[in-house]
């Protein structure tokens, strides 16, 4: 049984087009936008790595390589710095450990399932985790820390959820909720935004998942959903009741970077928690406001 098997692989589904954030995504990749000073996926990379993650799958497309290059080795850049003694620690944890960042391509948008399925050659027969760098996760520990912790008790599948307020259910994948222990709920069902008054609850998953292996064969004949694309969510929900499914109620501060709101809502929001800015950013934004 591969049920409690660790943890060591990450999918980071990065083959979006971002069109909701042009033009700043014609020619780079959404997961580059800085939040503050470090590029959305750096966060989700940090996040993994803290969950004792270290083999970091990107599902790219065309026009992604920043990507891959952000957590290569840059020679003449750390030559440098280091000639001019400028501070490296900035470039701490965008080196990935060799052999660690594996590519695969997804060359159609078919959906956020038909992405995963494309790692499945990498993902092979282990338990993996999935991270959606547009969902901004801030938690001590982390979400995917969190979820790890909890997967050693549950096994199975997991999936972090947040509420949200009931005008927001339809954007997101919403669980029918189970049994409830401290964060862990058992999950009796799973459908991808649904119309408000359909859905389930205001549970919606938050971009981080730990699933099984046979999640891969169920999204391999798997039908289109919602919006005509292959979704995760109905592949996950065809698994309930074969295999144990809970959800994890996030511990921390959520930010949906997806859309423009959110994402201006993360960068003030870090911005004033940073402490070489913080103060600063309090007085600007106070002065902006009076005006
Ligand atoms: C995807 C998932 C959805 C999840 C969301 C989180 O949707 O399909 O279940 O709630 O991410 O952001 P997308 O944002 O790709 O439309």
């Amino acid at each position: 049984m591969s049920a409690k098997k660790p943890i060591r692989k990450a999918v980071f589904p990065v083959a979006g087009l971002g069109t909701r954030f042009l033009p700043a995504t014609k020619a780079i990749p959404k997961e580059m936008l800085p939040i503050v000073d470090r590029p959305l996926i750096q966060y989700a990379v940090d996040e993994a790595r803290e969950a004792g993650i270290d083999q970091l799958i990107f599902v790219t497309g065309r026009g992604k390589t920043a990507i891959v290059e952000h957590f290569d080795v840059a020679y003449e850049l750390e030559d440098t710095m280091r000639e001019r003694s400028k501070d490296m620690s900035v470039l701490e944890s965008t080196r990935a450990t060799p052999g660690n960042i594996i590519t695969v391509r997804q060359q159609v948008p078919l959906g956020l399932g038909h992405a995963i399925w494309c790692a499945r050659a990498i993902v092979g027969d282990e338990p993996f985790a999935i991270m959606l760098p547009d969902e901004l996760m801030i938690g001590e520990p982390g979400c995917m820390k969190q979820m790890v912790e909890a997967y050693h008790e549950t096994g199975g599948n997991l999936i972090s959820v947040v509420e949200v307020p009931d005008e927001e259910v339809s954007n997101y994948g919403v669980i029918d909720p189970g049994a409830t222990n401290g964060a862990l709920t058992e999950v009796k069902g799973l459908v991808e935004k649904p119309p408000r008054a359909k859905a389930p609850s205001n549970k919606i998953i938050s971009g981080r998942y730990i699933l099984q292996p046979e999640v891969m064969r169920t999204l391999e004949n798997q039908g289109k959903g919602t919006g005509g694309e292959i979704q995760l969510t109905d592949a996950m929900a065809r698994m309930i009741g074969t295999q144990p499914f809970h959800a994890v109620t996030f511990e921390g501060k959520r930010y949906d970077c997806g859309n423009k709101l959110g994402f201006v809502e993360a960068t003030l929001a870090l911005a004033l928690e940073r402490e070489d800015m913080g103060a600063d950013v309090r007085a600007m934004a106070q002065r902006l406001l009076s005006q």
